[in-house]
């Protein structure tokens, strides 16, 4: 078959695509019509609304929850959380709704695309929902909204968790948009908090050798896909706008920040503009982070100061904070990475891949399991190694399970399971030392992280039967989908 009839078949085989909101209000009215949408009213922004979350974490069907009438805040102010969830998590990435964690995972994969060809950029317009409340110099009072502090151990509120980082490239120009969480520091300031190589990073590294401040504006509440595609590693050159503009099938419309022009969502809900300065760093952190704890005390980033705040009437902050695992961040991380490793093992060229899931307990990153038809000795090596390497999972793994192909590797029991009958420790064990890792891993050593040495190493778990008598392994106990089905349907109903 030829590679264009061959894309024809796996495109009459997509499902239908189509994002049913513009922005964060619209996705509002779709989570309601879901029956998903929680009210939830005078929960404070220093403890409660933290409180609220680290209860529905707990769930992955439980509501978004919107926060209204919050103590101590103007009126209408509010804050959503827990977005990543229940059915809508289906709608908010395009699809129908009865799909589950694996299909949905395939279908996104099918969709997300920065090639060029898919890329629609954005327009420009003069005016839009976002400028109906501005402050500019001396009026920015960014303590105003019902930023919230998370987790009992923060060393702040953060006003950016579901947000994203506008930046221009000093050389070319290409806007990037990155999601680094916004740390408050008081009314006019915010840390700056982008990892080594991210690359709000650069455009920031690239102003501070001329010594010159990096113009930022911050989202801080605006439509899901944007701040999804802000957390999405986008190659540099590609701007985030283009991508969402090619998932939309129409161009995002955009206005100008007053101060920085930098382009932002007409119909965003809070975006702060202003400077970051590189002569002057303050304190971040401590934060609950990914990883499923906090990260360290005494981390100094670089300071952010706020030149003018743009507002919609009744502004809402979108919330994600992560949680200790699995939680919100991490479901969402696994359905949005595991099939785009897997198309990228498979890119590499290693054959007969069945499988793929970067698991939720390891926050997407740490714990990935492969599942392959071996074909021929050294097939689970390979397939391994090149997981575990390629740009799609070099940052921040760990384990890295690989098995057979009657093995459901979205299944973190069967996974485990997999690898315990089928790895024996001493041989089928592989190590990788120095990768690519993060800052917010807690087992970097003190010293190491001091040293700015943040790499770690990586564990390859052999857990297919040996090739060369894999014929001769004992037999699994799991039945055959025929056999399940055959004895579902004579005695499916012991379960009614
Ligand atoms: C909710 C959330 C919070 C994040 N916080 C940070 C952060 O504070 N700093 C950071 O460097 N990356 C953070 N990331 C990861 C980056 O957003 C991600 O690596 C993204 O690709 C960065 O954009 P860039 O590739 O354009 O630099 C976060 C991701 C998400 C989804």
């Amino acid at each position: 078959m030829t590679d264009s009839a061959k894309a024809e078949e796996s495109h009459d085989h997509n499902l239908r695509h189509i994002l049913a909101y513009e922005d964060l209000r619209d996705w509002i009215a779709e989570a309601d019509r879901l029956g998903e949408l929680r009210h939830v009213t005078g929960a404070s922004w220093e403890q409660d609304i933290g409180l609220a979350c680290t209860v529905v974490k707990y769930d992955e069907n439980a509501p978004v929850l919107l926060f209204d009438d919050i103590p101590g805040v103007e009126p209408g102010f509010r804050v959503i959380a827990n977005f990543f969830g229940g059915t809508r998590k289906n709608m908010t990435l395009g699809f129908e709704t009865g799909l589950s964690k694996v299909e949905l995972s395939d279908a996104w994969a099918d969709v997300y695309s920065h090639e060029q060809g898919a890329l629609i950029p954005p327009v420009y317009v003069e005016d839009g929902p976002v400028f109906e409340n501005i402050q500019m110099g001396d009026e920015v009072d960014i303590e105003k909204f019902p930023s919230p502090v998370w987790h009992e151990g923060d060393g702040g509120r953060y006003i950016g968790t579901g947000s994203y980082n506008v930046t221009a490239d000093p050389d070319d120009g290409w806007f990037n948009l990155g999601c680094y969480r916004i740390m408050l520091k008081d009314s006019k300031t915010v840390a700056f908090n982008t990892g080594l190589g991210k690359h709000g990073r650069v455009h920031f590294e690239k102003n501070a050798t001329k010594g010159e401040k990096t113009p930022v504006v911050m989202v801080v509440g605006g439509d899901p896909m944007t701040f999804i595609m802000g957390g999405y590693e986008v190659p540099s050159g590609v701007s985030e706008y283009d991508v969402v503009g090619g998932l939309r099938g129409k161009p995002v419309e955009l206005v100008r920040g007053k101060v920085t022009g930098l382009p932002f969502p007409a119909n965003a809900e809070i975006v702060l503009e202003g400077y970051v300065d590189p002569e002057v760093e303050v304190p971040e952190g401590p934060f609950g982070d990914w990883c499923g704890s906090y990260t360290e005390s005494g981390r100094m980033r670089p300071k952010c100061e706020v030149v003018a705040v743009y507002h919609r009437n009744d502004p809402i902050i979108l919330g994600f904070p992560p949680q200790s695992l699995p939680d919100e961040y991490s479901r969402f991380r696994s359905i949005t990475r595991s099939a785009l490793l897997r198309r990228a093992v498979e890119a590499s060229g290693v054959p007969d891949v069945k499988g793929v899931w970067c698991h939720e307990v390891g926050g997407s990153h740490m714990l990935t399991g492969i599942s392959i038809t071996q074909r021929y000795p050294g097939h689970s090596t390979q397939a391994a190694q090149i997981a575990a390497q390629c740009q799609s999972g070099a940052y921040a793994g760990k384990w890295v399970i690989v098995t057979d192909d009657d093995v459901d590797v979205a299944d973190l029991e069967e996974l485990i399971w997999a690898a315990l009958m089928r790895c024996d420790p001493v041989n089928d064990i592989d190590f990788i030392k120095y990768g690519w890792t993060s800052f917010a891993d807690p087992r970097i050593d003190p010293e190491q992280r001091a040293e700015g040495n943040i790499t770690n190493s990586r564990m390859i778990i052999g857990a297919c039967k040996p090739f060369h008598w894999k014929e001769a392994f004992n037999k699994s106990t799991k039945p055959s989908e025929e056999l399940l089905s055959m004895a579902r349907e004579k005695f499916g109903y012991l379960l009614d």
